[in-house]
């Protein structure tokens, strides 16, 4: 029986090597091939980019094996959770979903439920899910994605639950299949993994050591998203400036230049520390106009203090200095930001810090969390005697002045043109279309014989704090 499970744990997840990692070469046994045929399968996906990525592996090693996707989880035979640890609450949504699944599980007892992403790599999330949710066929983490033939292939053929989730992993994949779930923008990973251990954040062990991929590998990918007709790459990695740092002297500056040659016709990056991006960044930037004018650098929190407690390698003076010298360097650009209030302790002086620094950077937008506290980081054991009431009234003071801020920028796109990527119908109305401008502004427009996945220009005739309303340019 113990065989069956491969159990995550905080303590190795925590250890780092200066080994360099492997890359190996991914092919599908023979003996998967056809599992899948006359099934379908529903992938859920929690989280950041490099959750949504995962999942298209995911559906890339699922199509491989002759499943077909589906629409609906009650369709499915194969139903895969991919799931977000950063915060509690995105913990306890997917608790209650795995919850709801039971009754699906009773109606269909062939039905296979997968939890996967950064929740499976938390030993205390395992164990319930062992214990209480009984439904719960395949556990698989962040580095085992791989193994999900193999998964399901053990799993049809002994009946037993199977739990496969390695702490530890050094090695790169290449050459897994992957379906895209959009045709026109795509994520493309640059390196997997975080060393920064930011004292809040459960990252670093979840998703590992920092591993660059190949360059090679990269731009081959990137080469044939251009001959597929993609107009968007967004390079992930948790912090993309650390690319390269592992594996010699070619830096993220120097890949910058690189994927921009490649002709693909926007270009962003996510997510960016604010400690090591560098001039020759600034350069690479400025230089590439097939960069996008857009870039997101989290504070995380405006007080000196509180950023040594998040120890996050910066001080607020530090952070002003670079945001200032971007903001002169790149004129035209829209910044974003992450921030977090109600840090363990965080006084009300040091919230308006953070306040202060929002009204002193003029943030195109920031995405704003209140603290959450995540059981095997450091800030866990930190003493914290603030109110959540008083926490939850930061959050409200903050996001009124990030609303006034974003509103206050998009005043400048009034009667402008801008040249948008369409995404598709809005969600919200279907006579109007929606895409992004290379701000990464979300822009709907009304107009005739619009394609998904093309650019096109867009007159804007009413600004909101976080979206752009227009009307298509005919030509
Ligand atoms: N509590 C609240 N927010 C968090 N983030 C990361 N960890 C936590 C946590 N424990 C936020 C940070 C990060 C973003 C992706 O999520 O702001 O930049
Ligand atoms: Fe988490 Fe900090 Fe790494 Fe970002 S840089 S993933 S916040 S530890």
């Amino acid at each position: 029986m113990a065989k069956d499970y491969v159990l995550p744990s905080l303590k190795d997840a925590r250890k780092r090597d200066k080994n360099i990692a492997d890359t190996a070469i991914f092919n599908l046994d023979e003996k998967y091939i056809e599992l899948g045929k006359d099934k379908k399968y529903y992938i859920v996906t929690h989280g950041c980019q490099a959750n949504q990525r995962d999942s298209e592996t995911m559906a890339g090693l699922l199509d491989a094996m002759g499943y077909q996707t589906c629409d609906l989880d009650k369709n499915a035979d194969v139903i895969i959770i991919n799931t977000c640890a950063v915060r509690q609450g995105a913990e306890e949504k997917v608790l209650g979903e795995i919850g709801a699944l039971k009754r699906l599980k009773m109606n269909n007892p062939d039905l296979i439920i997968c939890i996967a992403g950064c929740m499976a790599q938390e030993e205390e999330t395992v164990r319930i899910i062992r214990e209480k949710y009984h439904q719960v066929d395949i556990i698989f983490g962040t580095h085992n994605i791989t193994s999900l033939p193999k998964l399901l292939y053990e799993v049809y053929t002994t009946k037993q639950r199977k739990i496969e989730v390695f702490s530890k992993m050094g090695e790169i994949i290449e050459n897994v299949p992957a379906t895209r779930f959009m045709n026109h923008k795509a994520w493309v990973n640059i390196m997997y993994g975080c060393d920064k251990f930011c004292t809040y954040c459960i990252v670093p062990y979840t998703r590992g050591k920092e591993r660059s991929r190949n360059k090679d590998d990269i731009l081959f990918e990137i080469n044939q998203l251009v001959k597929d007709g993609y107009k968007e790459v967004c390079l992930l990695g948790q912090n993309v400036n650390a690319y390269g740092n592992d594996i010699g002297d070619y830096s993220f500056a120097d890949l910058l230049n690189d994927v921009a040659k490649t002709g693909i016709e926007r270009i962003r990056f996510m997510t960016s520390h604010p400690w090591n991006f560098n001039d020759e960044m600034i350069a690479a930037i400025k230089n590439n106009t097939n960069i996008m004018p857009y870039i997101h650098l989290p504070v995380q929190s405006g007080n000196t203090h509180i950023l040594k407690k998040m120890n996050r390698r910066y001080t607020r003076e530090e952070y002003i200095e670079l945001f200032d010298k971007l903001k002169k360097e790149l004129p035209n650009f829209a910044f974003t930001t992450d921030i977090i209030v109600g840090f363990p302790n965080e006084t009300d002086e040091e919230f308006l810090d953070t306040l202060s620094m929002v009204e002193h950077c003029e943030y195109d937008n920031a995405y704003t969390f209140i603290y959450s506290k995540r059981d095997g980081t450091p800030a866990a054991s930190f003493e914290d005697n603030i109110d959540h009431k008083v926490k939850e009234e930061r959050l409200q003071r903050l996001n009124e002045k990030v609303a006034y801020y974003a509103n206050k920028n998009n005043q400048k796109f009034k009667d402008q043109i801008l040249e948008v990527l369409v995404d598709g119908l809005s969600k919200r109305n279907s006579n109007v279309y929606s895409g992004y401008s290379k701000e990464n502004k979300l822009v709907n427009f009304t107009g005739d014989n619009v394609k998904v996945g093309e650019i096109v220009k867009v007159k804007i005739t009413e600004v909101m704090s976080f979206s752009l309303n227009g009307k298509l340019v005919e030509e």
